[in-house]
């Protein structure tokens, strides 16, 4: 990433003041009065008989008090006072703490229990059960969320999770302020909740033969040879669904359709619109069995959601709806017959009548609909509530047509994409949102007005597990992005800071370990970046998350090996720069690597005949001449650029005249992501004496097995120039048979190194 000149940069010696709490999320409000005490005293309960049910909060605080095994003592008991006060908001609590006793006031059960939450994080400095009691600070804190939807989602359908392991995922979404846990509970890959009517759905639909090993994209496709698969009885239902409960959390089912729907075709075929036996899907992406509207699985859907809806009394049940891929309904001459007596249009608008009908059946039952934003594709139903999640921009179609929203689009929603870019990180789906970017959002957009913002009901982070096979992995993913969430969806925008919430954040890592698990902590990770200074030269620029502690910076080149000084950005030599975060003496994060290579087009200037795609550097496509190659791994870094469909053709003007003897070029080849390696490309240098263009030379490109395709050319004699130009041939159409038939292929292009 390019520095901007002006941007000050955080060196490790910036003075941070320790925050003076460790809540997650941010509180409205929280004022200290007087020092913090050491409470190791009995509790005293004064609970106001005007709540319906304290006995639940009141479970909760004793946890709390066992956790600390606070001890009969000679000094007066400590006493804890519930009260009720109709002036807070829905979730809103008001928590008193003094040397004398505790205050906690809400006006509903969930502000009790969140004001419980904020007690046991300020607590998390003492260690628990040591029999000493617990430092508390002097405080008053008044809280409320920002939106009523605090969402955590959990596809269990690709990989199966324990009873446990969910109960201590809800446990960590109640502890965050979190109140709605969206189970994704039916997939192509796996059905995974016992309905009794349907005891195939549990022999046949909850297993799949064998799974795909390693990546989607790559090839040739590898599977593991193991059954797999699981489900959750109806027993085990009830009891998470009370679970969440317990701790204020509504628990919203998915029954996926019309798509997503394989694995339940496999147990039913009269549920396809093909007749053909297919089985449970054993890789990952879209498959075009979905199901066929006939009664027959208006029938089956319509007893699927009468269990469900015995199960969970949550007001909203999700459908679905997103990704059916509509040729089999094309070619069914049933679909085509019913889309002419129903007077629709198309196969989107049969989608739309499918829904429709669905809803009907759920508003009838006194439930309300949710699905992805494809339901909005040939008429939203009347009462949906619209999920968006392809950008905003379902979202925002749905709350202009008055319909809720539940925000969750890819670009700060999606847990499953990459959290870092350094090369340790496990295998993931693809994507990046690092912390900062989830922190960042901003769930109502710009193109809202003030009546259609109150649409938008919150956000919710979803963790989608084709890639995430073990609990482990899949808290590493979810946290601490959920935390960043839980403060996006509960403190108000305006009293968000970044660097505060990473202060706070980082003291929440040992409290998990003693949880038993652990998130991804890259706080401390070094972050090394090449950018300009205000001279136009090119500097390294490195540091962490937390703007803590100095550098250990080792330069290796051919034969050296050199520690230096890190004390500031600094003009590079080349060679491979591997360097550390030190905090107090220590190493602390990961350590990053960059490849340096000081070349005669460093920081030239470069004119583009066509941009590259935004996503990929099209802003700043000057990083192909900043000395850094790109990921050998992933084209989604900083230092690629990505056209798509385009020839490269650039313009390179140096500074001074050069003398140059070779180029090296790389092209990322990817076929399984319509990424190719060129066919042809051509160098040549201007000479001003003529007015002309003069080719150094031209070669064609051949493509192998590898991810990068290399191009190393010595010119056969020195060439001398200040202007250059490269032409780089898009391969062009993708073949038929191969993914992205007939689109044009992305070129993908990093460093261009003349030397
Ligand atoms: C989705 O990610 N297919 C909703």
């Amino acid at each position: 990433m390019l520095l901007a000149c002006c941007i000050p940069f955080t060196s490790g010696r910036a003075d941070v003041q320790e925050p003076p709490h460790m809540l997650i999320p941010q509180p409205v409000s929280y004022q200290t009065q007087g020092e913090p005490f050491r409470l190791n005293s009995a509790l005293d309960w004064d609970i106001d008989p005007s709540f319906n049910n304290p006995s639940l909060v009141l479970a909760h605080l004793k946890r709390w008090q066992e956790t600390y095994a606070l001890q009969q003592s000679d000094a007066a008991p400590f006493t804890v006072r519930l009260s009720f006060s109709e002036d807070l908001p829905a979730e809103g609590y008001k928590l008193h703490i003094e040397k004398s006793g505790i205050h906690l006031t809400a006006g509903d059960e969930a502000g009790l229990f969140y004001g419980i939450q904020s007690l046991r994080q300020l607590s998390w400095s003492s260690a628990p059960g040591d029999n000493t009691g617990i430092t508390l600070p002097q405080v008053t804190i008044t809280d409320y969320p920002a939106f009523p939807y605090r969402g955590m989602h959990l596809d269990v359908g690709r990989h199966f999770f324990p009873v446990e392991t969910i109960k201590t995922y809800l446990d960590l979404l109640a502890t965050y302020k979190m109140n709605r846990f969206h189970w994704h509970l039916t997939e192509d890959q796996g059905w995974r909740i016992e309905i009794k009517k349907y005891p195939k759905l549990q022999e046949v639909a909850a297993y799949r033969s064998e799974t795909l090993v390693g990546h989607l994209n790559d090839r040739p496709y590898k599977y593991d040879g193991k059954k797999y698969g699981g489900y959750y009885t109806q027993e085990e239902v009830k009891e998470i669904v009370a679970y969440a409960a317990e701790r204020s959390i509504t628990v919203i089912p998915e029954i996926e359709l019309p798509g997503h729907a394989q694995a339940a075709i496999a147990a039913y075929p009269e549920l396809g619109c093909t007749e053909q036996p297919i089985e449970v899907a054993t890789k990952w992406g879209i498959y075009e069995n979905i199901y066929c509207p006939t009664e027959t699985t208006f029938q089956f859907l319509e007893d699927v959601l009468t269990e469900v809806m015995s199960l969970f009394p949550s007001e909203y049940i999700h459908i679905g709806g997103d990704e059916a891929p509509k040729s089999q309904w094309k070619s069914s001459a049933f679909c085509q017959e019913l889309i002419k007596k129903e007077g629709l249009k198309d196969e989107h608008e049969l989608q739309s009548y499918f829904i429709q009908r669905i809803e009907k059946f759920l508003n009838s039952n006194g439930r309300q609909l949710i699905g992805w934003d494809e339901i909005l594709e040939g008429g939203l139903a009347p009462n949906a509530t619209v999920m968006s999640w392809r950008g905003e921009s379902g979202g925002i179609e749905a709350a202009k047509q008055g319909h809720d929203v539940i925000m969750t689009p890819t670009t700060y929603c999606y847990f499953d994409y990459y959290q870092s870019v350094h090369p340790d990180e496990p295998l993931a789906i693809g994507g990046f949102l690092p912390l900062e970017k989830v922190y960042g959002y901003h769930p109502i957009p710009q193109e809202l007005s003030e009546s259609e913002a109150t649409h938008i009901l919150g956000a919710q982070g979803n963790v989608w597990t084709e890639y995430i096979a073990t609990p482990e992995k899949m808290f590493y993913m979810a946290l601490p992005r959920m935390q960043a969430l839980a403060e996006v969806v509960w403190t108000p925008a305006e009293q968000k800071d970044y660097s505060g919430f990473t202060h706070r954040l980082d003291q929440h890592f040992p409290v998990w370990e003693r949880m038993g698990i652990k998130g991804a902590n890259h706080l401390y990770d070094a972050e090394v970046t090449i950018g300009t200074n205000d001279h136009d030269k090119l500097i390294l620029n490195a540091s962490n998350a937390m703007g803590k502690g100095s550098f250990r910076v080792v330069r290796t080149a051919e034969d050296i090996q050199e520690e230096l000084d890190y004390e500031g950005p600094f003009a590079p030599e080349s060679g491979h720069y591997t360097i550390q975060s030190i905090v107090d003496g220590e190493p602390r994060g990961r350590s990053s690597s960059i490849t340096f290579y000081n070349h005669l087009l460093n920081g030239a200037a470069l004119e583009l005949t066509h941009q590259p795609h935004p996503k990929y550097n099209g802003q700043q496509p000057e990083v192909i001449l900043n000395g850094v190659s790109g990921s050998d791994q992933r084209y989604g870094d900083s230092e690629w650029i990505g056209m798509e469909g385009d020839d490269l053709e650039a313009i390179i003007t140096t500074l001074e005249p050069v003398e140059a003897s070779s180029l090296h070029l790389r092209f990322f080849h990817s076929p399984g992501q319509w990424v190719y390696a060129p066919t042809m490309i051509r160098f040549s240098y201007w000479i001003p004496e003529t007015n002309q263009w003069s080719v150094a030379f031209e070669r064609t490109v051949d493509s192998s097995d590898e991810k990068v395709i290399e191009v190393k050319e010595l010119f056969t004699r020195e060439i001398k120039g200040q202007r250059f130009k490269l032409e780089v041939q898009n391969f062009g159409e993708i073949p038929h048979g191969a993914q992205g038939a007939g689109h044009r292929a992305w070129l993908f292009v990093d460093e261009i190194r003349l030397q």
